[in-house]
């Protein structure tokens, strides 16, 4: 049946509201609910109160035609096919994620809820909170996700104040448990947003909106420390950014700014890591990368204490000969403390071309993914056999079962080539 009637819980907000607007616009029967008064008030008389383009020629219209109207109590939520969440998730005064007001606002809807519905939590959460706010839905409701309703978590990715345009035209992650509640989250969207409807796990879309927003944010860091580095040589930092941008394919630095935070993206970082400490930038990325080689020695070593290693790529990158700074040293280093015989092939090196040295080894890291690496089965072909370990970071070789985390016994996999 398709669904007619949606309420939208957080509707004054400065998403809420516009997602209301869109979504009534297409036809949807919205119910705006929110707890604000004042919001209410200001909504409820006409009036958007934040710069939202193209917003209020939306309600302009669809006020007096009571396509939209807005609420204070959730009593529109039993009639509804559809319930959307979107109210504020802010974090507490020692920068930790609060959950208390989702978790509350769940606690509350369970009496009201009702068999066939399709809730859509949509505030952005951190990882793992869809989960939690299932297990709430099931245990107070009686009702079984998936069977009885079906709960996705599906992230506004909008920019602020161009929401009413950006609401139909970027793609939708719809973080789904299961096909049911992935079809019908996207058929509902789909509605007003043309785009694409990608498909994740809740978690994988709760950490896919994080990513997005601090993907912009560590960038913003990156210019903004060019910036102070800039300064400390008397040099224009914009300048340079500008000429650097100019024409380059590989380069897209945003410009440095003094500003740079607002509601998502100050506490997003906060949500997504909620498990670990902040992490500062550019020492970090320095940090991580320079710690992978020690973490796939210490995964190998874990599943297999290899004694005859192969190394596959010397060079620093893919189909290139250059060895300078090349962590595959370091990687080498690290199997020699633990004991490891090594033997590294690299295709693009003198002396360490052939595979045939590969033969007998009980291990394979694969350091840098070349073009001459592309099949496994010719390397285990080399290898001789398929009692070894394959250590693949790269995700280079596509193996069924697909391991997580690219390391994993060669007999246990299929290889697809
Ligand atoms: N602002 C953005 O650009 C943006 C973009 C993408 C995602 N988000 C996320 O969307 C969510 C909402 O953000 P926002 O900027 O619209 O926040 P907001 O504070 O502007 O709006 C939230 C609204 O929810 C209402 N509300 C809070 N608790 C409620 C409850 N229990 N019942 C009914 N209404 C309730 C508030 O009164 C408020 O009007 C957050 O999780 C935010 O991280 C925001």
């Amino acid at each position: 049946m398709d669904p007619k009637r949606v309420s939208v819980i957080g509707a004054c907000g400065h998403v809420g509201l516009p997602l209301a607007l869109v979504m009534a616009d297409v036809g949807y029967d919205v119910v705006g609910i929110d707890l604000n008064a004042e919001a209410v008030k200001v909504v409820a008389g006409g009036k958007i109160p934040y710069v939202e383009h193209g917003a209020q020629e939306l309600l302009d219209k669809l006020l007096p035609a009571g396509r939209l109207r807005f609420e204070m109590t959730y009593g529109s939520v039993q009639a509804a096919d559809v319930v959307v969440i979107i109210i504020g998730t802010p974090i507490d005064d020692n920068l930790n994620p609060r959950v208390d007001p989702l978790l509350n606002l769940v606690r509350e809807l369970k009496g009201m809820l009702r068999k066939d519905q399709l809730i859509i939590l949509r505030s952005t959460v951190s990882p793992g909170i869809t989960e939690l706010v299932k297990a709430e839905l099931e245990e107070g409701t009686g009702m079984v996700e998936g069977r009885e309703f079906s709960l996705v978590f599906a992230p506004e990715r909008v920019l602020q104040t161009r929401a009413v345009q950006e609401i139909a035209s970027l793609p939708q992650l719809i973080g789904a448990f299961n096909d049911v509640g992935f079809e019908r989250a996207a058929a509902f969207f789909s509605r007003f947003n043309k785009s694409k409807m990608i498909r994740l796990t809740p978690l994988g879309a709760e950490l896919g909106k994080l990513i997005t927003n601090m993907a912009r944010y560590v960038s913003f860091a990156l210019a903004n420390e060019f910036y102070l580095i800039a300064d400390s040589f008397g040099a224009n930092a914009h300048e340079i950014i500008r000429a650097c941008n100019e024409g380059y394919p590989r380069l897209d630095l945003p410009r440095p700014g003094p500003n740079v935070g607002g509601p998502c993206l100050y506490k997003d970082g906060y949500y997504l890591l909620s498990r670990m400490a902040f992490p500062t930038l550019v020492g970090t990325a320095f940090k991580i990368n320079e710690s992978m080689p020690m973490v796939i020695v210490r995964k190998l070593m874990s599943l297999h204490k290899a004694r005859k290693v192969g190394v596959l790529g010397l060079a620093f990158k893919a189909d290139c000969d250059d060895t300078r700074n090349s962590l595959s040293y370091k990687v080498r280093k690290l199997l020699r403390n633990e004991r490891c015989e090594i033997v590294d092939v690299d295709p693009y090196v003198a002396g360490k071309a052939d595979l045939e040295r590969l033969r007998g080894v009980d291990a394979i890291i694969l350091m840098t993914p070349h073009k001459e690496f592309r099949s496994l089965k010719k390397i285990l072909q080399a290898v001789g056999h398929d009692q070894c370990v394959v250590a693949d970071l790269w995700n280079f070789w596509s193996v069924q079962p697909a391991p997580a985390d690219g390391v994993y016994w060669a007999k246990n996999v299929t290889i697809n080539e």
